[in-house]
C-alpha cells in the first residue's frame, strides 16, 4: 500500500446526543462509532494513525488505546474547526514522516467502508493531486459543505452551508468530510488557513481552493452510497444508521448462506460469526462474539450474547450469555442460559430452565422447570422436572456433581455441596443433602400416610366430600 498517515477527528462535543457518554463511543451494531471508523482505517494499513481528541477525552483516549494501541493521540484543547483539528493532529506527525498521503476522516461515521477509503487514496494518488474530496450526490444537501465545480466540471473548492450563496446551496454534490491530501504540501498549507468566515472557524475544506491557487491538481472521488459517510449527531440518526448497518450485516450473511426469515426484527452485531445453512427466525438478536455453527436454527425471540452454538443445534425463545451449546443440542423454549453454561452435544436445556456455571455433558438433559447453578451433570443423565440445584447457603456458593447416566426424580433439591454417583437414581421429591453412591437409589421423603375418611370428617357438605362419598369413601 501507499505511504499513508490517517488523521481521525474526534474532538467535537456531540451535545445533541444528550449523553454522559462521549459521542464517538455510542455504539452501532455492537461497536463504538470510532471503533467502526478505526476498523475501516486499519484496512488502509497506514504507517501512522493520529486521533484528535478534545471533548470527553478521558473516555475516548482509553477506548482508542484499547482498540488501536499504536495510535497517536493529539489533544485539541479548544475546538476551532476541522482545519484547526488537523493542524493539531499533523503537529503530532514527525517531519521525516510527512510524505505520501494524509487522509482525514471523522470518528462519527460508523458505516464508512475501508474499500471507499482505499478507492479515494488510489484515485488521489493516480491523479497526482494535492487534495481529493470524497464526495457524493444527495437528495437533501442541507448542512453539508458543497463541492464547487467550474464550467468544465473541474473541482474548484468547497463552500460551507453558512457561507454559501443561494445558488451554491442548490448544489447537490456534498463534501463527505473525508479528504486525501499530499503530505508534503499540507504542512505548508495548514498555516495559511484562516478563520475569516461565517463560523469563525478554521475550515479544512479551504485546502481545496488553496491547492488550486497554488496551481496544483484537486479533484473528487464520487461515492455511490454516500450514506456510509453520514455521521450520527443525535439518537434519531444513531438509530437510523444502526438499522442500515444491521441490514448490511444481514445481507452479507445471507450471501454467505444464512437464512434470515425476517430481517426487520433480526439484529446481528458486527463481530458475530455465522456458518452456512444457519437459520435465524424472527425476533433474534445475536450480540457480541456469538458464533453459530452450520445448520443451527436460532429463534424465534432469542437473544444470545457471546454464545457459541454448535452445528445443528436448536435454540428456541431463549436468553443466553457467555455460554456454549453443543452440536445438535436443544435449548428452550423459554430457557435462560447464564454465564458459564456449557451444554454438551445432543444435550437438552428445556422449558423454563435457568442455568448458571453449569456443565451439562453430552446427551444429558434438564428438560423442564429447573434451576441448575454451579453444577456438573455427567453424560447421558436426566434431571427430573422441577429440580433445584440449591447452590447458595446464604453465605457461599457450592457445587453439585451428578455422575454419568443418572436418573433423578421429579422435584428434587440438591443441597450443595453434594455428589450423586454414576448410574445412581433419586426418588421423586427427594431433598439430597448427602452423597448418593454409584448405582444407589437416594430417597429422602418419609413413607406416605393416608388418613382414611379425613375429607368426609373435616369437609362434610362440600363437593369434594360428595365426590369422595360417591366413590365409596367412608368416614372410618
Ligand atoms: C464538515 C465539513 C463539511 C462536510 C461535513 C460532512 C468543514 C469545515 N466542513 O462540516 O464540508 O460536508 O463535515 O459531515 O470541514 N472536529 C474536531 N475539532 C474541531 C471541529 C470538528 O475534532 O475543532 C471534528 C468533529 O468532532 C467531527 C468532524 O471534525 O468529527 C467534523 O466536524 P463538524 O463540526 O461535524 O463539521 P461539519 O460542520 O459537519
Ligand atoms: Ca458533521
Amino acid at each position: 500500500m501507499s505511504d499513508l498517515t490517517v488523521i481521525v477527528l474526534a474532538a467535537g462535543g456531540g451535545t445533541r446526543m444528550k449523553s454522559a457518554t462521549a459521542k464517538v463511543l455510542h455504539r452501532v451494531g455492537g461497536r463504538s462509532m470510532v471503533g467502526h471508523v478505526l476498523a475501516a482505517v486499519r484496512s488502509l494499513e497506514p504507517r501512522r494513525v493520529v486521533v484528535v481528541v478534545g471533548h470527553g477525552r478521558d473516555q475516548v483516549v482509553p477506548h482508542v488505546q484499547q482498540l488501536l494501541p499504536e495510535a497517536t493521540i493529539a489533544v485539541q484543547e479548544t475546538q476551532e474547526g476541522t482545519g484547526h483539528a488537523v493542524m493539531v493532529g499533523y503537529a503530532a506527525v514527525p517531519d521525516a514522516e510527512r510524505r505520501g498521503t494524509v487522509v482525514v476522516a471523522s470518528a462519527d461515521t460508523p458505516l464508512l467502508r475501508g474499500e471507499s477509503l482505499q478507492a479515494l487514496v488510489a484515485d488521489h494518488e493516480a491523479g497526482e493531486r494535492a487534495v481529493s474530496i470524497l464526495s457524493g450526490v444527495v437528495p437533501d444537501p442541507t448542512g453539508y459543505g458543497r463541492v464547487l465545480r467550474d464550467a468544465t466540471g473541474a473541482v474548484t473548492g468547497i463552500v460551507e452551508q453558512k457561507d454559501a450563496t443561494e445558488e451554491q446551496c442548490a448544489v447537490a454534490e456534498i463534501n463527505s468530510g473525508i479528504l486525501a491530501m499530499d503530505a508534503a504540501w499540507l504542512g505548508g498549507a495548514l498555516p495559511r488557513l484562516s478563520n475569516d468566515n461565517a463560523a469563525g472557524e478554521y475550515y479544512l475544506t479551504d485546502t481545496v481552493a488553496l491547492a488550486r491557487g497554488d496551481g496544483l491538481a484537486v479533484g473528487a472521488h464520487v461515492l455511490d452510497d454516500v450514506i456510509q459517510t453520514e455521521g450520527a449527531n443525535d439518537r434519531v440518526q444513531l438509530a437510523a444508521l444502526a438499522r442500515v448497518m444491521n441490514q448490511r450485516v444481514l445481507e452479507r450473511w445471507m450471501r454467505e448462506g444464512v437464512s434470515v426469515l425476517d430481517p426487520e426484527t433480526t439484529w446481528v452485531e458486527s463481530d458475530v460469526v455465522l456458518a452456512r445453512d444457519v437459520t435465524l427466525l424472527p425476533g433474534t438478536q445475536l450480540l457480541g462474539a456469538t458464533v453459530v455453527g452450520e445448520g443451527a436454527v436460532v429463534g424465534p425471540d432469542t437473544t444470545l450474547e457471546d454464545v457459541e452454538v454448535g452445528a445443528g443445534a436448536r435454540v428456541v425463545r431463549t436468553h443466553g450469555q457467555l455460554s456454549v451449546v453443543g452440536e445438535g443440542a436443544q435449548v428452550g423454549p423459554f430457557a435462560y442460559l447464564r454465564p458459564g453454561t456449557e451444554l454438551g452435544a445432543g444435550g437438552k436445556i428445556g422449558t423454563f430452565v435457568e442455568t448458571k456455571n453449569a456443565r451439562i455433558r453430552a446427551g444429558a438433559k434438564v428438560p423442564h422447570l429447573s434451576y441448575v447453578g454451579d453444577a456438573e451433570i455427567g453424560e447421558g443423565s436426566n434431571i427430573g422436572a422441577s429440580t433445584v440445584f440449591a447452590n447458595y447457603d446464604g453465605v457461599a456458593k457450592h457445587r453439585t456433581t451428578i455422575g454419568r447416566h443418572v436418573r433423578t426424580g421429579s422435584k428434587n433439591t440438591f443441597v450443595a455441596p453434594v455428589a450423586v454417583g454414576d448410574g445412581a437414581a433419586t426418588g421423586a421429591g427427594a431433598v439430597i443433602r448427602e452423597d448418593v453412591p454409584p448405582g444407589a437409589l437416594g430417597l429422602s421423603a418419609g413413607p406416605q400416610r393416608n388418613l382414611l375418611g379425613w375429607v368426609l370428617r373435616k369437609r362434610d357438605g362440600t363437593a369434594q366430600a360428595d365426590a369422595a362419598r360417591d366413590a365409596g369413601a367412608t368416614e372410618g
